[in-house]
């Protein structure tokens, strides 16, 4: 066969393989409808453990002693704190009492050296928290420790988002069940992360900051909604009720408020003695990252097989996550790839794995970044998706490779848009919100980089909404809002409700 033949014949064995992989990525409405229901199942599993002998591996399902909305009216100075996925944040919020706020804040990169090294020690992250925190004081408010040690001298309460799961057993304490994401300090595992904080600033001189609240990240989206928007009137005149908080980045998750009679799994006395004080709700974060982590009916790949096994610090565990959130959809790509290229389908300028440039065989190198450029190229030769590759992974491409690429592309975000929509589908069936009301308009308060920046990302997930259970009509009654940067300053509102309790 002549080289031009041959190289035509590659080009079709690539694109029938690339056909192959995009059937299997595929998602329709029988596939939501079970997903769906699965969730709601899992919920409740979650809830009771009556229902289910172990559910170490279901759904977590976290109550967080957060039992009411706020409605924009409070007031105060607060400080939070933010441990999220490659970031950490320091902040003073101020509340105005009129459904806004201002806020200072420093952020900074956590270092590589706290991610990477397994030998890292929770006492060293943090530190690195604490400095922080002290840096932030010393710039934003160094009256604190002009102050510091003089008689009548007030606390500042703070208010700590953590995005990871934990039990929490109080508004103000929780021990960390397991690392996601970036994270692999192994001895934080079963600590109270409050108690590791706390210790560190005093240790580092700061014990005028006292944390009353622990919160997650998606808790922290949800308040700042409720404090942002209350129950307010929609165009068409109808009170449209925050009903979800969730987050679509680096990692992914939701929360929402149960009826207390249903969290079963609350000690008896603490449900009687809430629904003694009048407290009909509580927010349960779902953990949903770690849905279905028994693949009963999550779609699988091969690829998210391996991504599972042999790349994540937390093979078993977060499923859901490694198929929707932001850290995974970059890497899927790139096994993919390296998968295409063993059986000689693709870049076959290398004819050996350890011949590919350096990055395309490195986990986590491809960023979803890079995705989000590829999803909308519409440049001619798709010059845009050459451009890409060559900058991060100083890949040369073919036409042909990036026609099928960008396939690619779009049925991995695709996959992801619609797997988010199956927990929203399933939060609303649970609670009735879509029939709560005459016309049960609901919001759902969102953030991370997924919905604010990935092109298309948003339209998709409705999309999905309309094939799920709840129909175009649940579709249409769901508004999805950005809450931006609103896991921190749902910290400070933890704070305060925990202090005037
Ligand atoms: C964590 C959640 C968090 C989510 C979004 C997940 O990996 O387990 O606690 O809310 O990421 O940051």
């Amino acid at each position: 066969m002549s080289f031009e033949n041959l190289h035509k014949e590659t080009e079709k064995l690539l694109t029938a393989e690339v056909d192959k992989i995009v059937t299997q990525f595929e998602i329709g409405p029988e596939k939501l409808d079970q997903l769906t229901a699965h969730f709601i199942e899992a919920m409740e599993k979650g809830l009771n453990p009556d229902l289910s002998k172990d559910n170490s591996r279901g759904l977590p399902m976290i109550p967080t002693y957060v039992t009411g909305k706020p409605n924009g009216l409070e007031q105060g100075i607060l400080m939070a704190a933010d441990l999220g996925g490659s970031h950490f944040r320091v902040c003073s919020v101020k509340l105005n009492g009129d459904h806004t706020f201002t806020i200072e804040q420093l952020k900074s990169k956590i270092p590589e050296e706290l991610l990477d090294d397994d030998n890292v020690t929770s006492e060293e992250l943090f530190s690195f928290l604490a400095r922080r925190t002290r840096a932030f004081i010393k710039k934003f408010h160094p009256e604190v420790f002009a102050n510091a040690g003089k008689p009548n001298q007030e606390s500042l309460k703070m208010g700590f988002t953590f995005s990871y799961p934990v039990d929490q057993k109080s508004l103000s304490h929780g021990t960390l069940i397991r690392w996601t994401k970036v994270f692999k300090i192994k001895d934080t595992i079963g600590k109270d992360v409050v108690e590791l904080f706390q210790q560190q600033l005093d240790d580092h001189g700061m014990d005028m900051i006292r944390i009353v609240a622990l919160t997650n990240d998606t808790v922290g989206t949800f308040l700042t909604h409720c404090y942002q928007t209350g129950d307010h009137e929609t165009m068409t005149g109808e009170i449209s009720e925050p009903v979800i908080g969730c987050i679509f980045g680096t990692g992914t998750n939701g929360c929402y408020m149960e009826k207390i009679e249903n969290i079963k799994k609350l000690p008896e006395d603490t449900r009687n003695k809430l629904l003694s004080e009048g407290k009909t709700h509580m927010v349960i974060n779902t953990e949903w990252g770690s849905f279905d982590n028994e693949c009963k009916v999550l779609p699988t790949t091969k690829y998210d097989i391996d991504i599972d096994q042999k790349l994540s610090s937390n093979p078993g565990f977060h499923l859901f996550e490694k198929r929707v959130s932001g850290m995974f959809l970059g890497e899927i790509l790139r096994n993919v790839l390296v998968d295409l290229h063993s059986r000689n389908l693709i870049l076959t300028q290398y004819r050996t794995h350890d011949q590919l440039p350096h990055r395309l065989k490195t986990p986590f190198q491809l960023s979803t970044e890079v995705l989000s450029r590829i999803e909308i190229d519409d440049s001619s030769n798709l010059r845009e998706t050459e451009l890409s590759f060559l900058q991060s992974l100083r890949l040369p491409t073919s036409l042909n490779e990036r026609k099928n690429i960008q396939r690619l592309v779009r049925v991995i975000s695709r996959r992801s848009a619609y797997l988010a929509a199956a927990p929203i589908a399933a939060i609303l069936i649970k609670t009735g919100s879509l029939h709560q009301r005459y016309h049960g308009e609901v919001e759902i308060g969102a953030d991370g980089y997924l919905i604010e920046y990935y092109p298309g990302y948003r339209s998709m997930l409705r999309h999905a909404l309309a094939l799920s259970p709840i129909g175009t009509d649940g579709e249409r009654k769901t508004h999805l809002k950005l809450s931006k940067d609103g896991s921190t300053t749902g910290a400070a509102l933890c704070a305060l409700v925990a202090s005037t309790a």
